[in-house]
């Protein structure tokens, strides 16, 4: 898969909903339902983030949920794609970018999110073709209104900003003409997931759905 062919299918998994939801999962036995909490209300791209044992395993327990696109999120190194792939993720997530793990997920046909912080971070990127990319850590990089300082002189670039957004602030992101959607752990707290919580779930879900987007 070609940077170009992987940034319109992650620009595509964007214009889905206005929120992804950053997925860190202790027991696999939650995935499924929590999937299908969020999917409920209206957020169908989900990430699961390779950080816990049992991540690949909610993959795989995801990827069975109708209307769901489940990707994987934290990659860090070549099988960690390799990984991430065989268990039927759908696209990748990286807090950054390196030549080995961009290469790796060209040659495994997985569209990935690679990260971006600074200019030089986003140039590299769209030099290599990747004109969709995560801006992270988002609020910690100077939030909003340093992702808009950045849409002035590189606006061919598309944004999913993660990292400290919450329903407080999405909307400032949102309202961004380089931001296709925002990444956030605020739709699945680790509250109401050892409580089970499905419809509190669903209900954080929905009200995330209805932000709109600039
Ligand atoms: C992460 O890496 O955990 C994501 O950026 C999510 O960040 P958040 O918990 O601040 O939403």
């Amino acid at each position: 898969m070609t940077p170009a062919d992987a940034s319109s299918r992650t620009e595509a998994l964007c214009r889905l909903a206005p929120v992804i939801p950053v997925l860190v999962i202790d027991d696999a036995a939650q995935a499924r339902p929590l999937a299908e909490a969020l999917v409920a209300g209206g957020l169908p791209v989900l990430e699961v983030t390779l950080r816990t044992p049992a991540a690949l395993d909610a993959i795989r327990e995801m990827a069975k949920v109708d209307g769901g696109r489940v990707g994987a999120g934290t990659l860090l190194t070549p099988d960690d794609v390799k990984q991430a792939v065989a268990a039927g993720a759908t696209f990748g997530v990286s807090p950054g970018a390196t030549d080995r793990i961009l290469d790796a997920a060209e040659a495994a046909d997985l569209p990935m999110l690679p990260g971006a912080a600074t200019s030089t971070e986003v140039m590299r990127l769209l030099e290599r073709g990747y004109t969709v990319q995560k801006f992270f850590p988002a609020e910690a990089n100077g939030g909003a209104s340093a992702l808009k300082a950045i849409g002035a002189p590189l606006p061919q670039v598309r944004f999913c900003p993660t990292g400290g957004v919450s329903l407080g602030n999405a909307g400032d992101y949102l309202a961004l003409s380089n931001t296709l959607c925002v990444g956030g752990s605020w739709v699945a707290p680790k509250d109401k997931l050892a409580a089970g919580d499905w419809d509190g779930i669903t209900a954080l879900a929905r009200e995330a759905a209805a932000l709109g987007t600039g």
